[in-house]
């Protein structure tokens, strides 16, 4: 315990002397012109949210793992940053990241690097189960709610961990860590992935009850087998991990990002001629694609993707809330919500997992939405035009909801905060432009 305290205390000087660094960088903005036709193929990235636990587990292996696809969303690149403090050594060529993880040691994660990824936390499953003791600042993040940690902090007390939180920090002692049973209070995507983490390489059987199902667990899942682990059950509300004595290097390509791929999906059905979404995948996004169908859109889908084409008139999607998998994911709330603005009759969403995910209402109702707001209820009737307007990215998924209203909206509408956009989607503005989009990122 003597050594834990100074742990402790050598972690608080760390983080004072890290807090008086300040990054100052150039913003920059998005200038659209809206209302071009959108037509031809675009390629959808692996997924974010898949990549960063991933990414964070690499470090239980003490070989060399490479990535095939690693996209350039700078959530990635910050991940990368905290990797190389503890010691793993990185090449980037293209989309191709390989970690050489033969020296990794156990660092305090400090508040300046926490404080601009909230999956920084998933650092802390594999430090424990590898060092058995760490600290790490709590973790920022989007401003989408106030997003607390405690279902992952109760977790891995179950399975024996000491967590000790003081001075904005969690420091945390599992040389009693054991395998065992962790029962989640409530479904949390992070925490079940934590807990996996901290798991695979416990002696025995560890079993995680009404857990997440997320494509994105599933995805940590084969992974970790990849590398020979032995956990059965993702996908599913109940995981089992038995765990081995180590895990073997490996070479691994990430699915394509569902979020990512509803947003193209969103913007082809309100603009889209024969728009091909490649990486589209109906088994991640099942209740888009009905949705969208439902609401009149005409969407094909091959073996590679889906293909969308609009003729500016759709209905109104009559209710839909967000919950976890395989429910509406939050993260395209405001997406569709843009996509709802034009819809014909009135569309009620109901944001159920983050309480402070209305931001873009205010920024689509400056471009002419008519949008109401109760509580956690946002009642859209659809308009017949949305005009261009100088708007305000809160967070990278309102940010992508705005970018799809300017793209619609007629004139010029500029969009600030990209730096939002850019943590989950690389170089959109690019993308959308060979659609046929007058989308430029211009300095503010
Ligand atoms: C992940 C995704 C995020 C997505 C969210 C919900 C990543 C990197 N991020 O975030 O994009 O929006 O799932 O699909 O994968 N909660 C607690 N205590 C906790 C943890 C969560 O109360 O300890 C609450 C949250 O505030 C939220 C709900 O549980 O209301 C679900 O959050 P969670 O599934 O944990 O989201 P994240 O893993 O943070």
């Amino acid at each position: 315990m003597c050594l834990f305290l100074h742990f402790i205390l050598k972690n608080n000087i760390c983080n004072l002397k890290n807090s008086l660094s300040y990054n100052f960088t150039m913003k920059e903005k998005f200038l659209i012109n809206g209302g071009k036709i959108l037509s031809g193929e675009i390629e959808v990235e692996a997924s974010k949210n898949a990549y960063l636990p991933i990414l964070a587990g690499s470090i239980l292996c003490d070989d060399e793992v490479t990535f095939l696809n690693a996209p350039y969303f700078t959530d990635i690149e910050n991940m990368c940053e905290i990797l190389k403090i503890l010691g793993v050594k990185i090449r980037r060529d293209g989309e191709v990241l390989s970690l050489d993880l033969h020296n990794i040691k156990n660092e305090k994660i400090s508040h300046e690097h926490t404080n601009k990824l909230r999956a920084s936390i998933f650092l802390l499953g594999p430090l424990l189960a590898k060092f058995r003791q760490a600290s790490i600042s709590y973790p920022g993040g989007c401003n989408i709610g106030t997003r607390p940690i405690d279902i992952h902090i109760s977790a891995f007390k179950s399975l024996g961990v000491k967590i000790v939180e003081r001075h904005g920090y969690i420091y945390c002692n599992a040389q009693n860590m054991r395998a065992g049973k962790v029962v989640f209070s409530s479904i949390s995507v992070g925490a079940t992935e934590s807990v996996m983490m901290s798991a695979v390489l416990l002696k025995g059987k560890t079993t995680l009850y009404n857990v997440a199902r997320e494509p994105e667990v599933k995805e940590l899942a084969n992974f970790f087998n990849a590398m020979g682990a032995k956990i059965s059950g993702a996908g599913s509300d109940r995981i089992e991990i038995e765990g081995v004595k180590r895990l073997k290097g490996v070479s691994f390509k990430v699915f394509p990002d569902r979020i990512i791929a509803g947003t193209h999906l969103l913007l082809g059905a309100m603009l889209g001629k024969n728009m091909r979404v490649i990486g589209a995948r109906r088994e991640d996004n099942e209740i888009l694609f009905n949705i969208l169908k439902e609401c009149g859109c005409s969407l094909e889908e091959d073996e590679m993707g889906a293909t969308i084409s609009s003729n500016g008139k759709y209905n109104a999607c009559r209710f839909i809330e967000t919950l976890p998998y395989p429910n509406f994911p939050t993260d395209l709330q405001p997406q569709f919500m843009a996509f709802q603005t034009l819809g014909k009759g009135t569309s009620v969403i109901k944001e159920n997992l983050f309480e402070n995910r209305f931001n873009h209402v205010m920024e689509l109702v400056k471009m002419g939405a008519d949008i109401f707001v109760k509580d956690r209820l946002a009642i859209v009737k659809g308009v017949e035009k949305l005009y261009g307007a100088d708007v305000f990215a809160s967070d990278l998924r309102a940010g992508a909801g705005l970018v799809l209203a300017g793209l619609v909206a007629e004139g010029y509408t500029t969009i600030s905060n990209i730096e939002y956009i850019d943590r989950g989607y690389e170089r959109l503005e690019e993308k959308y432009a060979r659609l046929g989009a007058d989308i430029k990122r211009v300095k503010e």
